[in-house]
């Protein structure tokens, strides 16, 4: 039988997971909130997707109708309809909402914007699928987090340590986010170290990492600059540490002079080029050219799609958590095959 999946929260992240899980065979949407009828609401029609509202309340409820749409029902409806709920509403919501879940005895799949405490458990498809099987509640780490994951879990695994200093260049808002522009200046993030690096070791503690952060007058990407203290004898060349970052899953490996990708403008001119919805690119994009290593030291940059890497991640974490596939590797192509048949991307 397909899991029953409802969203909570249908914005930027919401509707990306809504549409990677509708696309896998042994999952269903079986319902989306929002807050109120607003322009979201009308890509849930569209798709389909049972519309509920974030509230019980029966007056928010009503408004729905008021405002042109069909609504089954409140949010706890929708919950007794559902197996697993994914919480994609904005971050610091998580406390109230799991309350919420536990009493309906519905597993969570929370997001990068809740802490770790929540749940005590975060989720990384290539960091610890096997150490969420079965649980109750996780959160699937932030977009940064889950883009060091791709690279630096590989990295550990061929090396067995690892000691990493990063700097996180951010994007300021997301490319809907109007309300936070217009925007001319570089932000230094004066919390130091950022939040991002040590989010890692909440999925894989065993690698020892600090990270800057300064946001930047873009929305489309975040770029990472980092710099891996390997161990002595690790045996890699910086022919062997790109190969390793080729060979992984949800990695793009490319040559930036040859193939003229030298900024994110054209890794996204590329991400829209490969058709999936949204013009997304769920891989992390590896500078081929921006890899070397000296000594046991090695740098490279990567750039990751905000608003989208972490959407199969969800998909693999809603599988951990049913325990449904135990095998990251496996999970993680299931979802992957499913969504590139579902948009036909090229
Ligand atoms: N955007 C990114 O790049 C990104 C990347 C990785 C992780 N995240 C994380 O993903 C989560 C969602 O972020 P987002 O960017 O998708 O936010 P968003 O675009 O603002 O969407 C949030 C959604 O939650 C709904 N909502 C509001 N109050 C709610 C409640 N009490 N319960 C449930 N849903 C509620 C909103 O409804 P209405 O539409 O009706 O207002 C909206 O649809 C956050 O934890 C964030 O940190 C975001």
């Amino acid at each position: 039988m397909a899991t029953r999946v409802a969203i909570n929260g249908f914005g930027t992240i919401g509707k990306r997971v809504a549409d990677a899980v509708a696309a896998q065979a042994d999952m269903e949407i079986v319902g989306v909130t929002k807050t109120g009828p607003s322009f979201g609401c009308e890509l849930a029609v569209r798709r389909g997707f049972p519309l509920y509202c974030t509230s019980d309340d029966a007056g928010r409820v009503a408004a729905f109708s008021e405002g042109g749409y069909e609504c089954a029902g409140g949010l706890s409806e929708l919950l007794a309809a559902a197996d697993v709920v994914v919480d994609c509403s904005p971050g610091k919501m998580g406390a109230e909402n799991l309350t919420k879940y536990r009493k309906a005895g519905v597993k969570a799949v929370f997001q990068g914007g809740e802490p770790h405490a929540l749940t005590g458990l975060s989720y990384s498809s290539s960091a610890n699928h096997d150490a969420n099987l079965g649980a109750d509640a996780t959160r699937v780490v932030s977009c940064n987090t889950t883009g060091l994951s791709r690279t630096l879990v590989p990295l550990w695994e061929a090396c067995r340590s690892l000691a990493v200093e990063c700097t996180m260049i951010r994007r300021a808002a997301d490319p809907g986010d109007s309300g936070k522009g217009p925007i001319n200046a570089i932000k230094p993030v004066l919390k130091v170290p950022s939040h991002h690096g040590p989010d890692l070791m909440t999925v894989r503690p065993e690698i020892s990492i600090n990270s800057l952060a300064v946001a930047v007058p873009t929305t489309i990407m975040h770029v990472h600059a980092i710099v891996a203290t390997l161990p002595s004898g690790h045996g890699l060349t910086t022919d062997a540490a790109v190969e390793l970052f080729r060979a992984q899953p949800r990695v793009i490996v490319m040559h930036g002079g040859d193939s003229r990708i030298t900024t994110t403008a054209e890794v996204m001119e590329m991400a829209r080029d490969i058709g999936r919805r949204w013009g997304d690119l769920h891989e992390i994009f590896v500078w081929e050219d921006g890899v070397k290593l000296v000594g046991d030291t090695l740098y490279y940059f990567q750039a990751i799609h905000q608003e989208s890497d972490v959407v199969p991640e969800n998909v693999d974490a809603i599988r951990a958590l049913t325990g449904s596939e135990a095998d990251w590797r496996a999970s993680v192509a299931q979802t992957d095959a499913a969504i590139a048949a579902a948009h036909g991307s090229a």
